[in-house]
């Protein structure tokens, strides 16, 4: 084909593949089958390829992904992107109705709109074309995500009116892509998502985005951020308009006349949630008329126009089938409720960590019992009671062990502790979760040696200790499941680059008791050597500035053991670096702005660290961690079993992270 009539070609596939894929996306009205849009799709993209001159940045080929990033930009958002207050009772939809007339002297509408669970994104168009994408970020800077959002296909590309926009809406996994990407996960021995959400926001972070292309992600615009245009003067009309640029909208958004009206429509919600294709955590009440909005302003956190229905957790009752015990890395052995499985707040509940004896014994567990499950904050599944009325006489009593289960060795309850421990070192269930804590990301962050690989190194006897990892060999590596030459030879790269890490990265993974992954960088940074770290009195340690005396008692102790003397020279003798490499001061650099001058507590149970260690990673980014919240608390990080604090946090509308997002955070 001669260049002219590429041209025209090529404007006419893009043509028909923008309005079928609006069609298709947007409306979900097809107007062609899957099999016709792909054909057009592949023609596109070959014509492209012959004539990559005529490629452009809002060609519907860029929905299958472009080359991978090196990393995200941060992106300043001109206008903040706030979050809301919640709401968590009808009284409390009352109160809200009430300070909004109070605050305008008049009575008002009110928009209400799905909460969808996802994730928010502004995007920015020019002149009708989409040029921006940005994730929220902390609400003042976010990071730029383009690309990915290119291959969301219900974002346009171009709008159908050339105006200069900024809006902004919730990207989200629907209910059905999740449950299939989980299976695939699954078959691959990957770890799985915990909820739609979680997988949307992994999705966006992608940096190759031929990734996030195959990950079916959809959007629904709720509102404009930025535009040149004071013809809209309500929320309502704003949506509508939306909806004519192009955008997708939410279909189920109402416009209600009166609190009370607000109130039907958050209870009929309630039951109907179940049945969206899509997770919903609440409904959002806005004020409709923007000059009221204008008004009634905005408070530190969020606009004082528009609140967050939250539905209540949902409970549910199951059979707790047995309780099994797992021993930690330091010896503490947790009992865990293994349920029937069921469905609670979007995902399939198997397990509740049922933390300690004290606390079976406080709900009255017994093995077999019907229970109620809730998810604490919708995240975290735990048992809220026992159904004592339907039990038959078949349930057993459950009684903690005496030795551990792995081992055998007498458990002892240390002065002071709830938690039982197996304190033999040669625990092999100690040895594994060390080893698993060893090649985790804040430790020596190996690639590709995952929980299940450690877990069959260790059990076919190829590694007993941290040095092990670095003698395995092609062939040994190579017997083990679901691992193929190119898995083998990747993986004894990933671990012959953590040879050079800086000190620090080891002095965390050995996993000296009270050495968090803050004071190893401490330490580091001090002594630079590990010689001179071996050398250190307990003086010269409770000198130093943030290392206190039980701290520096465990690092003399550790460092005095002549098994960890010959460790240290065993992994000399492999070519381990054991200097430190970072900047001398702490670099201003590394301060970020998701923790810079924020106040968080912490509650609940941390599975990966532990609580000291997440303070001091979390004050060395700027953070403050303090012990009780407030309305100045602005994050909530609750672990496993988190309870009251949960609870106060969420009445107050204090955002709340598991650890899995304070673990991402503190890795960005
Ligand atoms: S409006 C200033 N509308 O909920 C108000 N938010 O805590 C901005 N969300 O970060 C938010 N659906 O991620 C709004 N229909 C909706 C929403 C919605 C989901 C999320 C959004 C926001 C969070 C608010």
């Amino acid at each position: 084909m001669d260049e002219k009539k590429a041209i025209q070609r090529i404007e006419k596939l893009r043509e028909q593949l923008e309005d079928y894929g609006y069609h298709y996306y947007v409306l979900d009205q097809p107007l062609v089958s899957d099999a016709e849009y792909d054909q057009l799709m592949q023609e596109l993209i070959k014509l492209e390829d012959q004539f990559p001159h005529l490629k452009t940045e809002h060609s519907p080929t860029v929905r299958v992904g472009g080359e991978p990033l090196p990393h995200f930009e941060k992106v300043q958002h001109e206008i903040p992107m706030l979050s809301l207050g919640n709401a968590f009772s009808e009284d409390d939809l009352r109160d809200f109705d009430r300070r909004v007339r109070q605050g305008i002297e008049a009575d008002c509408t009110y928009t209400c709109e799905l909460k969808i669970d996802g994730l928010a994104v502004s995007l920015r168009y020019k002149e009708g074309k989409f040029v921006r994408g940005a994730t929220r970020g902390d609400g003042t800077t976010g990071e730029d995500i383009t690309t990915n959002l290119k291959t969301v296909r219900s974002i346009p590309l171009t709008l159908k009116e050339a105006v200069d926009i900024e809006v902004r809406g919730e990207v989200f996994m629907p209910k059905r892509s999740f449950e299939t990407l989980n299976q695939a996960k699954e078959a691959a021995g990957e770890e799985k998502f915990a909820n739609p959400r979680n997988a949307a926001a992994g999705s966006l972070r992608q940096l190759d985005p031929k990734i996030a292309a195959k990950r079916n992600l959809d959007i629904f615009l709720y509102s404009i951020g930025q535009i040149n245009n004071d013809e809209i003067t309500a929320h309502y009309e704003a949506i509508q308009y939306l909806h004519r640029l192009g955008f997708k909208v939410n279909d189920e958004t109402k416009h209600c006349e009166s609190i009370e009206e607000v109130i039907d429509y958050v209870n009929s919600w309630v039951e109907r949630r179940s049945g969206l294709p899509y997770e919903i955590d609440g409904i959002v009440i806005k004020v409709d008329s923007l000059p009221y909005q204008e008004e009634l302003g905005f408070t530190a956190k969020s606009p004082r126009w528009a609140i967050a229905y939250k539905f209540p957790a949902e409970e549910v009752v199951t059979k707790l089938e047995g309780i099994e015990l797992s021993v930690g890395r330091t010896g503490v052995v947790t009992p865990t409720a293994l349920l029937s499985p069921v469905a609670v707040a979007g995902t399939t509940v198997k397990r509740a960590s049922l933390h300690n004896e004290d606390l079976i014994r406080e709900k009255d567990i017994k093995i077999g019992d019907s229970v109620v499950i809730k998810k604490a904050g919708d995240i975290i599944p735990e048992v809220v009671n026992v159904l004592a009325e339907l039990r038959t006489g078949d349930e057993e009593d459950f009684a903690m062990p005496t030795h551990c289960p792995e081992c055998e060795s007498e458990l002892v309850r240390l002065e002071g502790e709830v938690a039982l421990r197996c304190i033999n070192p040669k625990c092999p269930a100690q040895i594994r979760e060390g080893l698993i804590h060893f090649v985790s990301r804040n430790a020596m962050n190996i690639d590709g040696l995952g929980e299940k690989v450690i877990a069959q190194l260790f059990e076919k006897g190829l590694v007993q200790d941290v040095a092990d990892l670095y003698k395995l060999e092609r062939e040994q590596l190579l017997t083990l499941e679901r691992m193929g030459e190119k898995s083998v030879e990747n993986l004894l790269q990933a671990i012959e680059a953590t040879k050079d890490n800086s000190l620090e990265k080891l002095l965390f993974g050995l996993g000296i008791r009270f050495v968090g992954a803050k004071a190893a960088k401490t330490l580091a940074m001090h002594f630079e050597t590990v010689e001179q770290l071996q050398q250190a009195s307990f003086d010269e340690l409770v000198a130093i500035n943030e290392i206190g005396e039980k701290m520096a008692d465990s690092v003399v102790s550790y460092f005095e053991k002549p098994e960890v003397e010959e460790l240290i020279e065993e992994l000399r003798r492999l070519g381990i670096h054991l200097t430190y490499k970072g900047p001398k001061q702490p670099d201003p650099e590394t301060i970020d702005s998701s923790f810079a001058s924020k106040t968080f507590v912490l509650t609940g149970k941390l599975e990966q660290m532990n609580r000291n260690d997440a303070k001091a990673e979390i004050e060395s980014l700027g953070g403050k961690v303090t012990g009780s919240v407030s309305k100045n608390t602005d994050v909530l990080v609750a672990g496993e079993d988190a309870g009251s604090k949960l609870a106060k946090a969420e009445k107050l509308g204090v955002e709340v992270w598991d650890e899995a997002r304070l673990v991402t955070e503190l890795q960005r």
